[in-house]
């Protein structure tokens, strides 16, 4: 097992993102645990990028609720309402937002002062149900755009998949 964090930066972002699902689908290789895998996952994916805040927000009521789960960075808020911020907003469309500039959306929850960007991802099961969103927050405008949707979805894949 391949046991180290890595730091893909400076590397071109496709690249970086199938070197990282790789390795992370590696590690992970006979784990059966969701939050194993999102502690890895926020854990692999902070460091490669250097993210502000990488991690998790799980349902805990359906179509209502979101907790935060498993993350890396400052304090992160505890619950977040379906609908509301960059968070509840992906939950409650079950799409992928992404956000340019977080000050440029109305709603937003701020969590650490510093973030200027980010991407939230919804995370499926293995029958189409909400499990979580998957939130990164960047300290840099505009850092997240279709080739991170496109790998950040692909890497989520890993949470419907029958095993
Ligand atoms: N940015 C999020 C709130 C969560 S934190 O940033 C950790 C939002 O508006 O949904």
């Amino acid at each position: 097992m391949a046991e180290v964090t890595l730091d893909l930066r400076g590397k071109p972002k496709a690249e970086a993102y199938a070197e990282l699902k790789q390795h992370t689908e590696a590690i992970l290789e006979g784990i059966d645990d969701e939050i194993t895998a999102m502690s890895t996952m926020s854990c692999l994916l902070h460091h490669a990028f250097g993210h502000l805040w990488t991690g998790f927000y799980r349902v805990v009521q359906p179509g209502k609720l979101l907790r935060v789960g498993p993350y890396q960075g400052t304090l992160g808020c505890l619950e977040i309402t379906f609908g509301k911020g960059v968070c509840g907003a992906a939950a409650a469309t079950r799409e992928t937002v992404v956000v340019p500039d977080v000050h440029a959306f109305p709603g937003h929850i701020t969590c650490d002062g510093r973030s200027q960007s980010e991407i939230v991802v919804p995370v499926f099961g293995p029958n189409r149900e909400l499990l979580a969103v998957l939130d990164i927050d960047s300290e840099h405008k505009a850092t997240f755009d279709e080739v991170d949707r496109r790998a950040l979805e692909e890497l989520m894949g890993w949470f419907s998949r029958k095993r």
